[in-house]
């Protein structure tokens, strides 16, 4: 049951990795046939971050009252609109609004997704399930490279591909209730606990069934009749949640991800590659190694915890980036090696840790009536961060060169180091009811984990 529910979120995670990923191999062909400036091209490719920017704060508005599998449904409906609308479109004002459209699904979906799974699962799995999204992320990117080698001059058939995985999240909501936290805060019990028996696949007077019900009523119960504000967000008791949530998404968009991942052919061709379909390949490359590491770290994120698995993705992308601009800055004759070399090992340090795990805590850290608005608001900065991020790369490269734009996104990775050091709590294996009572005992977030080891 649980797999079921994190397989369909994960439909949610791979139409946003798709939608992002296709413009890569869509933009040849669309220069082609629409003969198109940069300026309209990149409001076009833009649209999905922008719309998503926007799907986000209505989201972070909607999901209290709405509830969570609705928004989800809501989504599937516009992805699968969207996805018509972009193949069909006669021309590029009707393809940037269509991108628009998807943008706002990606951005609802984004932050549905995985608040579905972490009120849904069981704690001590929470962690691998919400980076079952992540994976999904990297598996819809990989799709949208092979789908635009695939139909490589027929940008229509690729767009029009993003309509499958929509169709299929459509259908797989009609086998899922809404979760229980959500219900019980509601006030909606009975529905409550039929929801948490039926995912925990016991019946409903399981002993533990009914303490982890009771948990969930408690905390329900403690934050009934309050509606979240961004005051609350600001206040004493959330600021860390905040803070920890808002800073790991600035830091995973400022290490340069997403410059890699739409502009990987661009890199590979700055860095002394010629051949377009040498860059092609050494771009699907980036593709597959963002896909296996991100299951390597699923598999050690209840392992080894939080907090040490950041401290080793950011040590790796500070030290593959920095590498990339020192080759780049002195002319090193081997820069088509060690730029080949230090991706690899950059996608593959980002893919364990700094993927995965800014969406695994920002669900997990804001106490339940927080929650949505939390995570709607750390969803923003990521979609603001994201666009920047995107748009900034052409012109800092053309201005400061290669070395100069990964010697930046370098130097974030080594504040990543020390934030994860000073702020990141280590919340493994924690319940998210008992990171809610430290967060109302003042405490500080970042004694979390040792507390409750101890
Ligand atoms: C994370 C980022 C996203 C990026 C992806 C790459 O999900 O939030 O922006 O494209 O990782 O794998």
């Amino acid at each position: 049951m649980i797999y079921l529910i994190a397989a369909i979120a994960g439909l949610a995670g791979a139409l946003f990795g798709f939608d992002e990923g296709v413009i890569a191999g869509a933009l040849a062909p669309l220069r082609r046939d629409l003969g198109i400036d940069p300026v309209a091209e990149g409001m076009m490719t833009a649209a999905v971050p922008f719309g998503a920017f926007i799907g986000a704060i209505v989201g972070g508005r909607l999901a209290a009252a709405a509830g969570r599998r609705k928004l989800l449904l809501w989504s599937a409906i516009l992805f699968i609109g969207g996805a018509l609308l972009s193949a069909l479109a006669g021309g590029l004002i009707t393809l940037t609004l269509a991108r628009l459209v998807i943008g706002l699904a990606v951005g609802v979906a984004a932050m549905m997704a995985p608040l579905y799974i972490s009120e849904s699962a069981p704690a001590k799995e929470r962690g691998m399930l919400v980076s079952i999204y992540q994976l999904a992320i990297t598996l819809g990117i990989l799709g949208a490279y092979v789908v635009g080698y695939a139909f490589h001059e027929n940008w229509r058939w690729m767009f029009a591909m993003g309509a499958v995985p929509a169709v299929l999240l459509f259908g797989g909501i009609f086998a899922l209730s809404d979760t229980p936290r959500w219900l019980a805060m509601r006030g909606r019990s009975a529905e409550a606990k039929a929801a948490l028996a039926r995912m925990r696949e016991r019946p409903e007077n399981d002993p533990a069934v009914a303490a982890e019900y009771e948990e969930i009523r408690a905390a329900a119960a403690a934050d009934e009749g309050r509606k979240a504000t961004f005051a609350d967000l600001l206040s004493p008791r959330v600021r860390p949640a905040l803070i920890v949530a808002m800073g790991l998404f600035l830091l995973q968009q400022l290490s340069g991800i997403n410059a890699v991942i739409y502009y990987a052919p661009t890199v590979f061709e700055l860095s002394g590659f010629s051949s377009t379909t040498t860059q092609i390949l050494a771009t699907a490359g980036i593709g597959v190694v963002n896909v296996l590491m991100t299951v390597v770290g699923m598999m050690l994120i209840d392992r080894l915890g939080r907090r040490l698995l950041l401290l080793i993705g950011f040590t790796g992308t500070a030290v593959s980036l920095g590498a990339i601009a020192i080759a780049a800055a002195t002319g090193s004759p081997s820069l088509g090696v060690l730029a080949l070399a230090g991706l690899v090992l950059y996608i593959a340090s980002f893919a364990i840790a700094i993927g995965p795990l800014p969406w695994v805590m920002m669900s997990e850290v804001f106490p339940l009536d927080c929650r949505a608005l939390g995570m709607s608001i750390a969803s923003l900065v990521n979609w603001g961060f994201n666009f920047i991020v995107v748009f900034s790369f052409p012109v800092l490269v053309a201005e400061f060169g290669l070395a100069g734009v990964f010697g930046l996104y370098a130097v974030v990775c080594v504040a990543g180091l020390a934030f994860t050091q000073w702020l990141v709590p280590e919340t493994n294996g924690v319940s998210l009811e008992e990171i809610e009572r430290h967060l109302r005992s003042g405490r500080p977030l970042r004694e979390l984990g040792r507390l409750h080891a101890a």
